[in-house]
């Protein structure tokens, strides 16, 4: 399992062992390994080796300067959807000619910021929109680039939260409306058109949605070039799924076959936005077990991970495997997984088969490594956890775990309340 191996009855990832990754750093840690972020880039930049192409790695799944730079470092750009994220990602080296930024709600300081940086284009997502970027790029003097992100009212057959391509959702300006706006951007004087954006949601295990997407959009594209309109970017979003338990996506390979063939002709240079596919099995987050109790209906393990470190299972009832940072334990038991948060939805995992751990004991939660650390807050008042990047045998921490002072940095006690 991507580079996550047993060596004889241990844990490692590459060849470092968890253990003493833990033994260092503490627990609870998120490990991600280099070789497999490596892997998951090329095998997707790789799949459109006929074509024009920029891989723009999605930022949100996992936002951490290393891993940024990894994907920098092949050639790759970034997707970003705040101020914030262009500001690690540029800090992370990234060329701004490889930036594009989606997100419904940009805010004006954002919008300059981006404008000011020279970012490849905007993914517009309302006409409102639009008309800003245009007053914003004309006031400092400058053309934003941009694409309409359209939505194609396709679903994408995936969890209602991160379904983001269906009319009801909000992201995206209606097919219905994408040409005429198209035509009205023509005008605008702070504007480009580049290109043409869709992204239909996340997680997904099938193809079809895509190439039924590519189909809609298609149609829009043969409109605007009638009318003059000739956008270079086809942006086709991020989504594609990975292997969390027993799901079968296709593989970056297969995925890529049917995305050319159903695009080739068109003489575009295609981006991606991908995140969890890259990202989601190059990482996990390891934990300690530090009670365990028996109850007749239930058994429980209490662990030192909570929602707060990974949300997924709280917030999606997301699946992510268990393993046994060392194997020693004597058999197997069906029990909750569960946190230190005061809340009944703090599982990591849920009437799991799992082994027999025991006080003290480590367990590795697979699969971790998208909207994992990214997705975690201090809820409770636990500072976040570290996260460390293995490559070969060696490791290195790439983010210091929070101290309880970084708990209340910025904070201050009202004066009124201080006599
Ligand atoms: N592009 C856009 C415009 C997006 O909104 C997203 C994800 C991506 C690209 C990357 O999608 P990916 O390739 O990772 O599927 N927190 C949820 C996932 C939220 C996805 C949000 N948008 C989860 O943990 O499953």
């Amino acid at each position: 399992m991507n580079h996550f191996q047993y060596k004889g009855n241990e844990l490692y990832a590459e060849d470092v062992a968890i253990r003493e990754i833990v033994a260092t750093v503490g627990s609870p840690v998120y490990v991600y390994s280099h070789a497999t972020l490596e892997r998951h880039f090329k095998a997707f930049d790789d799949s459109f080796s006929t074509m024009p192409h920029t891989i723009c790695y999605s930022v949100k799944a996992n936002s951490t300067q290393s891993v940024l730079k990894t994907f920098i470092n092949l050639g790759g750009g970034v997707d970003i959807v705040s101020g914030g994220e262009l500001f690690r990602a540029l800090k992370a080296g990234v060329d701004p000619k490889k930036v594009v930024y989606s997100g419904v709600g940009k805010k004006d300081d954002e919008i300059e910021y981006a404008l000011n940086t020279g970012i490849l284009m905007f993914n517009v997502e309302s006409e409102q929109e639009l008309t800003r970027i245009s007053e914003i790029a004309t006031r400092i003097g400058r053309k934003a680039g941009i694409a309409i992100r359209v939505n194609p009212d396709v679903d994408p057959g995936t969890h209602p939260y991160i379904t983001t391509g269906l009319k009801n959702a909000k992201f995206g300006i209606t097919i219905d409306r994408a040409i005429a706006e198209y035509k009205r951007a023509k005008d605008l004087p702070g504007i480009e058109i580049v290109g043409i954006d869709c992204h239909i949601g996340s997680q997904l295990t099938k193809v079809n949605p895509f190439v039924d997407s590519i189909v809609k959009l298609r149609k829009v594209i043969a409109t605007l070039r009638e009318a003059g309109i000739n956008p270079k970017y086809f942006d086709l979003g991020g989504g594609l799924g990975i292997q969390y338990n027993d799901e079968e996506p296709p593989l970056p390979a297969d995925y890529g076959k049917e995305i050319v063939a159903a695009t080739k002709d068109l003489g575009m240079h295609l981006i991606f936005e991908p995140g969890r596919n890259i990202v989601g099995n190059a990482g996990i987050l390891a934990a300690k077990c530090l009670y365990t109790k028996a109850r007749d209906e239930k058994n429980f393990i209490m662990i030192d991970a909570g929602m707060n470190d990974l949300a997924r299972p709280a917030l999606y009832g997301s699946f992510h495997g268990v393993l046994p940072v060392v194997k020693d334990q004597d058999g197997v038991i069906v029990a909750d997984i569960v946190g230190p948060i005061c809340e009944s939805g703090d599982f990591l995992a849920k009437d799991r088969e799992v082994p027999m751990f025991k006080q003290g004991d480590l367990m590795a939660f697979t699969s971790a490594g998208a909207y994992g650390f990214a997705m975690s807050s201090s809820y409770n008042s636990r500072p976040r956890v570290a996260e460390v990047m293995v490559k070969g045998d060696t490791f290195e921490v790439i983010r210091e775990r929070e101290t309880i002072e970084d708990l209340i940095k910025g904070e201050k006690i009202a004066s009124f309340l201080v006599a």
